[in-house]
């Protein structure tokens, strides 16, 4: 073990390197202008937690990022901690999608070197901004030994969260971060301290690996409301391989789209039942028979974290729904 960890910092944009035009900017900025050393070089006191090595691989809100971005990052991550030199790596991310990055790659590393998300509420010209103390945070994470093999890590507002249950809720307040069985643990005076760890399979323990993956599958979102048509939903998902249906409560879908979407399992798109409230279980052949009509439903995983799931699980099972369903309920 060294002194010092070696960890690398990677920056792909978002707000944590953007700049207001006044320090009153809190949520009116340019994102993603400052590069991961611009950042780096306003905090001098996280040179006494590791030793650093930037790279900027993106320079964009996190909003644009496609399964194109998620691949280049995994593919990078990934080519990053095999090097024995590096102990760690940290990722800087617009919050806006930084849960479905981190997810992706919970699910798809194959490494057991701590693995930090991480972004900022508030630029770093802003007042109060959280953008250099959870950076700082972040690192903490990286370089301390209890972090290993804890899976992908999302630091913010002093709290550490696993990537499978952390969800941006908020779309300016600081704390916009939670989870919904709490986080893991918290960042104190530069430590981590642990109070739990993620039960469900992650890294080592999945069947995917990032090395091997060209492709992802079209997985879109629908987001149901009583009033939804078919034209509606069709424009929200064309050509798609398969459909979360982002459906009311326990996943409800409204009377006018149950044909549609039984037609739609029956033409082989997958449909996945989920809830928009982002919140708790959707029960298998409780408000629909899921059976019945070849659908899917999430265990509780929210629209957005089913939709990475999904994709990866098509790789692996592509036509086996059971073998689909069963993912929603291991990972
Ligand atoms: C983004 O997700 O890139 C923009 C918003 C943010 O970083 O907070």
């Amino acid at each position: 073990m060294r002194d010092k960890a070696n960890i690398v910092v990677i920056g792909t944009g978002g707000t944590i390197a953007g700049r207001g035009e006044t320090s009153a900017n809190t949520s009116a900025y340019a994102c993603s202008v400052l590069t991961i050393d611009e950042i780096l070089a306003a905090m001098p006191d996280v040179s006494s937690l590791a030793n650093l090595r930037t790279e900027q691989l993106l320079q964009t809100g996190s909003e644009n990022f496609d399964n194109e971005h998620l691949l280049k990052i995994g593919r990078r991550v990934s080519h990053v901690l095999k090097d024995d030199e590096v102990d760690g790596v940290v990722l800087t991310h617009g919050t806006d999608t930084l849960e479905e990055t981190a997810y992706f790659l919970h699910l798809t590393l194959k490494s057991l070197k701590p693995v930090v998300v991480v972004g900022a509420m508030r630029p770093p010209s802003a007042m109060s901004s959280d953008a250099a103390l959870n950076l700082y945070g972040a690192i903490a994470v990286a370089a301390h030994r209890s972090s290993w093999a804890r899976g992908t890590l999302v630091v913010a507002n002093d709290e550490i969260h696993t990537a499978r249950d952390v969800m941006k809720r908020h779309s300016f307040k600081l704390e916009a971060f939670c989870s919904p069985y709490g986080p893991l643990g918290y960042v104190v005076e530069g430590q981590p301290r642990f109070y739990r760890l993620p039960l469900r399979d992650h890294t080592v323990a999945t069947q995917w690996t990032i090395d091997d993956m060209t492709e992802l599958a079209k997985v879109d979102i629908v987001f149901g409301y009583g009033a939804l048509d078919g034209a509606a939903m069709a424009a929200s998902s064309s050509n798609t391989q398969a459909l979360i249906y982002a459906g009311t409560g326990n996943g409800n879908v409204s009377q006018g789209i149950v044909a549609r979407l039984v037609e739609a399992a029956r033409n082989g798109v997958h449909v996945v039942r989920a809830s928009r409230t982002g919140n708790g279980v959707v029960v298998r052949n409780g408000a629909q028979p899921d059976d019945d009509y070849g659908w899917l439903v999430v265990d509780d995983q929210p629209p957005q974290k089913a939709r990475i799931l999904l994709m990866l699980a098509m790789l692996s099972a592509q036509d086996d729904r059971g073998a689909l369903q069963a993912a929603f309920y291991r990972y």
